[in-house]
């Protein structure tokens, strides 16, 4: 299949070590693009992102910018700028979910807003200074796509029927922060979309629904009786979404969301 190019492009990644981060930057890099992958201080030795570092040698380079600290995200472009101009593509996907633990349970009413407000730091005002910082160069450039990670959960609540094999007391909760940040970031795309289309900057959000992991065998199993498409994700099955949103296949696509969930929120 013929992919879209991104020759000659530069690409940033938030949050690149982790699950997805390694897959949206393999997807840039073999596109053609160069990439800045910024990363957590703590995640610079993340096996995924070496894999690349060592396939793709100097158009792969790693920086650490916590997105909840606006003057890493002005240092990150001062970076990129010095390596040719402020990048074409920005994809924020730094974020902070809860995996299940088994012993992990909480009581709703005990989760703290200390907890709420953290989640919402990272993956809705993360990503909206990651926005002012790198849409305002890329608007400045008269072009630039960026694509928000998103969730099914930004659309529908999780079903925490899930969880309930793990028996924890009480129960597991997804955090209600995660889902609500993510319908905030939907929300903030739109508005983005809105303010920088007349200088030439896309803005859209992508939300995967659950995708091939660790989870545990019985999750698997009632997540994907739960998918039209009877399945989770494979991580490979992100990309060509991915790649869409951030090339100039869709020129003409701005302010959506590109839910690509097997039919999880048709249901
Ligand atoms: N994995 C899935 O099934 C799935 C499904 C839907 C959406 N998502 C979204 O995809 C994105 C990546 O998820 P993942 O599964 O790879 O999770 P992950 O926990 O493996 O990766 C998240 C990354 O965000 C980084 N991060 C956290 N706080 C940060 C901060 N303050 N500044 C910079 N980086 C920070 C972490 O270091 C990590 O590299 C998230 O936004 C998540 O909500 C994931």
């Amino acid at each position: 299949m013929t992919r879209a190019s991104l020759d000659g492009s530069r690409a940033v990644v938030t949050g690149s070590a982790g699950k997805l981060g390694p897959v949206w930057v393999g997807a840039l890099l073999a596109a053609g693009a160069d990439v800045t992958a910024l990363v957590l201080e703590d995640t610079q030795d993340d096996v995924g992102l070496a894999k690349l570092a060592d396939q793709y040698g100097s158009s792969l380079d790693i920086l650490v910018a916590d997105v909840s600290s606006r003057a890493d995200l002005e240092a990150a472009l001062v970076h990129m700028e010095r390596k040719g101009g402020p990048p074409a593509v920005l994809v924020n996907n730094a974020g902070i979910d809860q995996p299940p633990v088994p012993g992990a349970g909480e009581l709703l009413e005990h989760i703290s807003a200390t907890t709420f407000l953290r989640i919402v730091e990272v993956n809705t005002v993360g990503a909206f200074q990651a926005m002012q910082v790198v849409g305002a160069a890329m608007a400045r450039a008269g072009h630039g796509s960026i694509v928000n990670v998103g969730s099914i959960y930004a659309t529908v609540s999780p079903d925490m029927r899930m969880y309930d094999h793990l028996q924890t007391d009480p129960p597991f909760l997804k955090p209600p922060a995660y889902g609500a940040s993510k319908a905030g970031l939907l929300n903030l795309s739109r508005y983005f979309a809105t303010h920088l289309a007349p200088h030439g900057v896309r803005v859209n959000s992508l939300s995967p629904g659950g995708v091939m992991g660790t989870q545990d065998e019985q999750f698997l199993s009632k997540f994907s009786a739960r998918v039209p498409l009877g399945r989770l994700a494979r991580p490979d099955e992100l990309v060509g979404p991915l790649l869409f949103l951030a090339s100039d296949d869709s020129s003409y696509v701005t302010g959506i969301d590109l839910k690509v969930d097997g039919g999880f929120t048709a249901w």
